[in-house]
């Protein structure tokens, strides 16, 4: 009988899902896979990580009050997914960089070819996880699989990830900026929080107060990202900062100013937790969580 993870803190918490993850990842990685592929996959794969995405998922389904050990599957998709969205982010012909997760990136130790089939790779291998999760009903696996897929593609993060690019150079209004992060970011934060809202079992109410905490908190998730490319430190941070200014990205801090910006995060938090008040202390995960996203230095 499940008895909750009242009893771990939220560092025990994050230690022992965070190992799930990645033991469920290395293992989806598939032995017979041809050998670069696989290399280049589990390269960035197990590179560290905050494992944020599936955080949510396990921390949201607990939040229910459900076994959150039901979310791994899930959990470790969203996981490739974004995964495969770093890797492709990092590219030459998009944000060009060279350091990612504390490593070099994918393209310059596999070269470009490889790089953007492994995140082929980890964007399908992702759908599979779901669809054949052995924890999950077949309703379960098709509304989690339709969410994914809507979240990830061109009207989620793919799109958001397009008008990102387009964006560079221009002046963008701070609308058409929180477009660009609801969708590059937000949508598969979002996508990790509807995962578990639908594997908890939430009630209609319950999963529109998840969605609210989910969308603010995507938002405050990139606006964290964007000040940390000014006041981070690239060796903390585990990539390069600075990296905005010299793509002259429209961000919050380039918008309105980082202090600005500060209390633009400081407004998506307070709507984060604000959204989740109707959930007793079974919150606690969610709410740490969000205090994490905003305060982290990387
Ligand atoms: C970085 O994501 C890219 C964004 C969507 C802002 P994370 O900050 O979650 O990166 P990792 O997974 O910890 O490396
Ligand atoms: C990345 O946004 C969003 C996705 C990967 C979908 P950024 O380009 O700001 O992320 P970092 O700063 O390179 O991690
Ligand atoms: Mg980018
Ligand atoms: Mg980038
Ligand atoms: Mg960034």
């Amino acid at each position: 009988m499940w008895k909750g993870n009242d009893h771990l803190d939220f560092q025990e918490f994050q230690n022992h899902y965070k190992k799930l993850t990645e033991k469920r990842l290395e293992q989806a990685v598939d032995e017979r896979i041809e050998s670069r592929l696989k290399e280049a996959m589990l390269y960035s794969l197990m590179a560290g990580g905050k494992r944020v995405r599936p955080l949510l998922t396990f921390a949201t389904v607990e939040a229910l009050g459900k076994d959150a050990h039901l979310a791994l599957p899930a959990a470790s998709a969203l996981e490739m997914v974004h995964t495969y969205s770093l890797i492709h982010d990092d590219l030459p012909a998009m944000d060009n960089d060279d350091l990612r997760r504390g490593k070099p990136t994918n393209h310059k130790v596999f070269g470009e070819a490889t790089a953007i089939l492994a995140g082929d790779a980890l964007l399908t291998l992702a759908f599979s996880e779901v669809a054949e999760a052995p924890e999950l009903d077949e309703t379960k696996r098709l509304k989690l699989v339709q969410d994914l897929a809507k979240q990830a593609g061109a009207l989620g993060m793919v799109g958001g990830q397009q008008a990102d690019i387009l964006g560079e150079k221009q002046k963008l209004s701070l609308e058409e900026l929180e477009s660009i992060h609801r969708r590059k970011t937000g949508a598969l934060l979002s996508s990790a929080v509807y995962a578990g809202s639908i594997i908890g079992d939430a009630t209609e109410n319950e999963r529109i107060k998840l969605q609210e905490f989910a969308e603010n908190i995507g938002i405050a998730f990139q606006i964290c990202d964007d000040i940390l490319d000014v006041t981070g430190d690239s060796e903390l941070l585990g990539k390069e900062a600075g990296a905005d200014v010299l793509l002259e990205k429209s961000t919050y801090p380039s918008l309105l100013t980082l202090e600005g910006a500060k209390e633009a995060l400081e407004e998506r938090y307070l709507a984060a937790v604000q959204a989740l008040s109707g959930f007793d202390s079974r919150k606690t995960k969610l709410l740490d969580i969000a205090n994490w996203i905003v305060k982290r230095d990387y």
